[in-house]
């Protein structure tokens, strides 16, 4: 039985739970977050009754192997370095830090301590990518030559999610001081692994960030809404082929909308994830003269959660790890060097 530690338990944690309780010898032991009637309700959804709002008390007391960390973007490091002191694995949430020093420490932590690290790029459950990256591999598109990402969200132009004015879990993602690096800490890491993930490294970036404003004083209570709400990124991977990764909260008419193409010499692959994660658009050989796409199906891929608990179970490291973690955190602190100076930044 492997035994797991939620620690913050809003939004996100209930996806943790339920994909936890679905795999076999796997146990929700422990939960803990700041605020007492949030962990006591989840305790009561998940049957946990090992509760703490103290993450030392958690660490010290509670019965677990491993912890899945599910908190705000800047506690990701000092929660992480102390559940790796403790000895646990950890499976951390995007993004792994919000500095790439704070996340090069992560990474030397958990190599030393030599406990199984992963973070939650959550979009590799796709088989679809699973299988445009093994396909690009093998060089079955050819040299590729041109990428475009791209990661739609419209929270703030909609009620989709609803109302982002009065929920804490939106109003921190708007706000420096609360941690958040904006819509490229959020989502933007999602979208720059799921495009050098098949590609390959990138070796330059350059973009541009936007603040819009959005109520008076662009203040909502103790939150100062200063924090990016879309990021256009042009980027230079170390195969020579160039791209676009672009996101927003603003892209009205999309509710969450992450997609993909690739083209190479020989062929390309389209994806997106709003159709389908098992499914993708392919175009290769002689098809391509024609401009003739074909849908290949891909079966299944292990969810993150599952990939963690294999890996603690094996103990073989799976991908990504926090030093994939770390490398995307790179680009993410160039991109805001990129932003401040105008220029191409390398990594
Ligand atoms: N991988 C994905 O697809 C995905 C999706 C959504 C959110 N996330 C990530 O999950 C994390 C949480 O997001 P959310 O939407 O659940 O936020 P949320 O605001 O709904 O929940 C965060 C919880 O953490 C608690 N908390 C804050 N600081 C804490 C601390 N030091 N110790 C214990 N608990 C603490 C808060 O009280 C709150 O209950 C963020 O890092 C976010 O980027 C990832």
């Amino acid at each position: 039985m492997i035994r797991i530690g939620i620690i913050g338990t809003g939004g996100m944690a209930h996806a943790h739970a339920r994909s936890f309780q679905r795999i076999k010898g796997v146990r929700l032991a422990a939960a803990c977050d700041l605020d007492p009637n949030r962990v006591q309700d989840y305790g009561k959804e998940f049957g946990i009754t090992d509760l703490y709002t103290d993450l030392d008390a958690m660490l010290k007391n509670a019965d677990m192997d491993a912890v899945s960390i599910v908190t705000p973007d800047s506690s990701h490091a000092p929660i992480s370095l102390q559940a790796i002191a403790a000895g646990k694995h950890v499976l951390c949430e995007k993004p792994l830090a919000v500095t790439y020093p704070d996340a090069k420490k992560m990474v030397q932590a958990a190599k030393r301590k030599k406990v199984i690290n992963m973070v939650n790029f959550s979009y590799r459950n796709s088989s679809a990518l699973m299988k445009a990256a093994d396909m690009a591999a093998k060089g079955m598109f050819g040299e590729i030559k041109h990428v475009d990402a791209h990661y739609l969200q419209s929270w703030l132009s909609s009620r989709v999610w609803g109302d982002w004015k009065t929920s804490s879990g939106w109003l921190w993602r708007l706000s420096s001081e609360h941690g958040s690096k904006g819509v490229l800490g959020d989502v933007g890491v999602h979208i720059l692994d799921f495009a050098s993930f098949p590609v390959g490294p990138m070796k330059t970036i350059h973009c541009r960030l936007k603040t819009f404003p959005k109520v008076k004083g662009n203040r909502i209570g103790e939150y100062k809404l200063d924090a990016n709400d879309s990021a256009i990124m042009t980027v230079e991977y170390a195969n020579g082929a160039l791209g676009t990764v672009s996101t927003t909260r603003y892209a009205t008419g999309h509710a969450n909308t992450v997609a993909l193409s690739l083209h190479g010499t020989d062929g390309a692959v389209r994806i997106n994830l709003d159709r389908s994660y098992t499914e993708m658009d392919v175009t290769r050989g002689k098809d391509r003269h024609t401009c003739t796409w074909k849908t290949i199906t891909c079966g299944r891929t292990p969810d993150m959660y599952k990939r963690f608990v294999e890996s603690i179970r094996t103990g073989v490291q799976d991908q990504p790890d926090f030093a994939r973690g770390a490398e995307i955190q790179k680009a993410l602190d160039a991109c805001f060097v990129s932003d401040a100076e105008d220029r191409t930044v390398r990594l």
